[in-house]
């Protein structure tokens, strides 16, 4: 004879609230339950559903997503590894995703490629690649269009041809102050300037001059019109900021995702790559961040950060696996 829980039991079981449990029931996403009176009786051997809310959808998705610029420290291979860490379902649902140091993203576009969170939020305090991500957001039209007309111009080139160009371009880019009216110009240099530029770094002097020299790509994909294209659908759902990454505070609630992947601790003053803008990222900026996630953690959000030996630290999961 089939036996009956009530919705407070299923809630306790599946460990998920009993207005959720009324939910799933109204949606009739659980075979056999049953209203008696005013109260939800559910079938005792019933499962709990999955939860559709963070649930991955990648079979609908009609695109995979790319990073539309190479960036240091922009691992595409730990993604594997990250993605371990993303729920996929579950009551202690992961409704918000949040990275507010996201460089180029890998991480961020595998994600809108893969995972249906229902607010995000990307940080960094390059106010250039910034620029960039609200273009491709806002003007994406005119962005290819320009990106477009420079390939064209810039691929037929021979090696002198391409290197007169590519200073020139650097020149623009290093004149041209970021406003508004500027914003798709800056944009398009931007990217130009980091398809071609020696190993996509990008650098900055004192006076917060770009002065990477040009790289040695043969055929340098400067416009791929497709993946701009998916790329712009795909933020409309997300909000971006310039700034520090403390700003994302506000944002950051039990509900969130937070990936972190802060610039490398200079080994010295010299020693390989040390800064995304004119600020370097010391000692106390390292204390800083530290106490940072010390207070987001408080807030019960899920925090993985990335360590410079590249290990993952994860803060606050136990209770979601
Ligand atoms: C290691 S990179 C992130 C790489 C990224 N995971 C990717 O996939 O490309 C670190 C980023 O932090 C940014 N950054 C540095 N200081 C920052 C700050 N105080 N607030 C926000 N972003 C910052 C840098 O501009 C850089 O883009």
């Amino acid at each position: 004879m089939l036996s009956y829980i009530s919705a407070k039991e299923a809630a306790e079981r599946w460990n998920i609230s009993r207005r959720r449990v009324a939910i799933l029931c109204s949606e009739n996403r659980i075979d056999g339950a049953m209203m008696v009176g005013n109260m939800w009786i559910i079938p005792s051997n019933a499962e709990k559903p999955i939860d559709k809310r963070t649930l991955r959808y990648e079979n609908e998705r009609k695109f995979t997503l790319k990073p539309f610029v190479k960036w240091v420290g922009g691992k595409g291979q730990l993604i594997g590894e990250l993605e371990k860490m993303l729920p996929s379902n579950g009551d202690k649902v992961l409704t918000k995703y949040c990275e507010p140091m996201v460089g180029g993203g890998a991480l961020l576009f595998n994600v809108l490629s893969k995972y249906d969170f229902a607010e995000l939020y990307i940080g960094d305090i390059n106010p250039e690649l910034i620029n960039a991500y609200n273009v491709i957001k806002k003007n994406v039209e005119e962005l290819i269009s320009r990106l477009q007309e420079m390939q064209m111009v810039f691929l037929p080139m021979d090696e002198n041809g391409r290197k007169f160009y590519y200073y020139s371009v650097r020149d623009k880019f290093n004149s041209v102050v970021l406003a508004a009216e500027t914003a798709v110009e800056k944009a398009a240099y931007f990217i130009f300037l980091n398809k071609t530029c020696f190993n996509g770094l990008y650098r900055v002097n004192r006076k917060g001059q770009f002065n990477v020299p040009m790289g040695a790509y043969k055929n340098p994909t400067i416009c791929d019109k497709e993946n701009l294209l998916n790329i712009s659908k795909a933020l409309q759902n997300v909000t971006i900021v310039c700034g520090d990454y403390s700003l994302s505070k506000e944002f950051i609630d039990k509900n969130t995702f937070v990936y972190i992947d802060p610039p490398y601790r200079p080994i010295s003053e010299t020693s390989g790559f040390t800064s995304y803008n004119a600020d370097v990222f010391d000692d106390d900026e390292q204390i800083r961040l530290a106490r940072f996630i010390d207070e987001i953690n408080k807030s019960g959000a899920k925090i993985v950060l990335r360590k410079k030996n590249k290990e993952l630290k994860v803060y606050g999961f136990t209770n979601v696996f």
